[in-house]
């Protein structure tokens, strides 16, 4: 397995230019299966979790084609032959649970491996089960599938989720785009995520009002085109590499990056004395006198602090003047980099749901391990200030969401190269 090294202590100055959101292409891709026609999808990430999920519809069928060299998607699923999502696709990666909704939809059938838990939290499916059922559709639960039939189709209807859930949103949404009659999903979520999916499915012809507020409109159309679609630009991917320059020093431009992606951490990182400013194309990020001002920090659904920028701010923190505290109130396991960032010094409380952090003067570099994709990229943050020397193991967990890290970093002075496994 290939591991990191990264030698702290550089201010990074440069460009980084920021890719297309992996969160929002892995419910784009899926979205296919709503047409017999071509979607192509631009701008696409190239990552470890679109390959799974290229992997996963053509298991069901579907042509999927990578263009220009991974940054161009060509789905076609007019010949599904195949109504299952297998488990050894599925535990891979839980975002397969998006092809559920939509293959229900056009073709009236699905059967779907239920994801099964992750490091960070049991992150059941309940949601997006409940939702399916209320548009109509008959569930049954057997040998850790979940079969779904709609022989006559899906039929509109009015679901108020008890709590956000940005994939069962996604579900929903494109399940209720073909389905007979208008569909009100109350409570949505509105992560930028999802604006982008109705972008693409307006384009391909379905009628969707109230995209990123809480109450999304949907009239049921028969039939779906196809439509070629620009992925959005990643937030978490931005907003990570906000993080590099405030956490090292220096002044680093992200290409591609606007604020309102980002507006939440952009708020705490004013508060902590990190300077973020407009630029042709992007965004400016900089320290403005030099410290890291401690903060409170809670994660929220959009527009609140993303959970997966979490790890990531608590990197920075722990180099703080003081202080922070960050509460994480949607999973309820994602402190894992806790003890690894412990293991270069930093000194963190975690109580429940809460981490307390006390900022220390320096972090210093060690081996650590990733355990899942977030918490891998705050080590290496981490490591990027440490001094010395960070050799992050598991890396495959950071291929998962962060595309060429070691080269878009390196482009901006930091030592960090990748060290290929067996
Ligand atoms: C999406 O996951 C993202 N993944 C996650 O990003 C992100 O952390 C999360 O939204 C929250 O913003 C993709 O978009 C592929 P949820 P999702 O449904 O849809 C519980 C990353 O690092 N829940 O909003 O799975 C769930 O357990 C990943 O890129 C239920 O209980 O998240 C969690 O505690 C990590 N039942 C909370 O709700 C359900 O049916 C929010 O989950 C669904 C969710």
């Amino acid at each position: 397995m290939d591991k990191i090294a990264v030698t702290g202590g550089k201010p990074l100055e440069g460009t980084i230019e920021i890719s297309g959101a992996k969160n929002a292409c892995l419910t784009l891709m899926p979205a296919a299966l709503l047409t017999d026609q071509p979607l192509t999808l631009t701008n696409a990430p190239r990552l470890a979790d679109i390959q799974t999920m290229t992997e996963l519809l053509a298991s069901l069928g579907c042509e999927v084609a990578s263009l220009s060299d991974g940054r161009v998607i060509a789905l076609n699923t007019g010949g599904i032959n195949n109504h299952t999502a297998h488990y050894d696709i599925v535990r891979k990666m839980r975002a397969s649970i998006l092809v559920l909704g939509p293959m229900l939809a056009r073709e009236g059938q699905a059967r779907v491996s239920l994801p099964g838990g992750c490091a960070i939290g049991a992150r059941p499916v309940d949601l997006h089960l409940k939702g399916l059922e209320a548009l109509g559709a008959e569930l049954s639960l057997e040998d850790g599938y979940v079969d779904a039939r709609a022989p006559n189709g899906l039929n509109g209807a009015v679901f108020e989720f008890p709590f956000v859930s940005v994939g069962a949103t996604e579900n929903l949404l494109m399940a209720a785009s073909l389905a007979k009659g208008t569909t009100v999903l109350k409570n949505a979520a509105r992560e930028p995520e999802i604006g982008d999916l109705a972008g693409c499915l307006s384009a391909m012809g379905a009628q969707i009002d109230g995209a990123g507020t809480s109450e999304i409109t949907i009239e049921g159309v028969e039939v779906l085109r196809g439509c070629t679609h620009r992925v959005l630009s990643d937030r978490v991917e931005l907003g990570t590499y906000m993080l590099a320059p405030a956490i090292t020093g220096g002044a680093v431009t992200l290409k591609g990056g606007s604020r309102d992606l980002v507006g939440a951490l952009i708020e705490k990182l004013e508060q902590s004395d990190i300077a973020v400013e407009d630029v042709p194309g992007g965004l400016h990020v900089r320290r403005r006198n030099g410290v890291i001002r401690p903060l409170r920090v809670t994660t929220e659904p959009f527009p609140g602090f993303p959970t997966d920028l979490q790890a990531q701010m608590m990197a920075l923190l722990t180099l703080a003047t003081g202080e922070s505290v960050i509460e994480e109130h949607i999973f309820e396991n994602r402190f894992m980099h806790v003890p690894e960032l412990a293991r270069m010094g930093a000194e963190i409380e975690v109580h429940g749901g809460a981490a307390h952090i006390h900022g220390v003067e320096a972090l210093r570099g060690a081996p650590v391990m990733a355990t899942d994709l977030r918490a891998s990229v705050s080590l290496i943050l981490a490591g990027l200030a440490a001094e010395g020397e960070t050799v992050l193991s598991r890396v495959y967990h950071l291929d998962r969401g962060y595309e060429r890290v070691e080269e878009k970093l390196s482009a901006c002075g930091a030592k960090i190269e990748r060290i290929k496994g067996d």
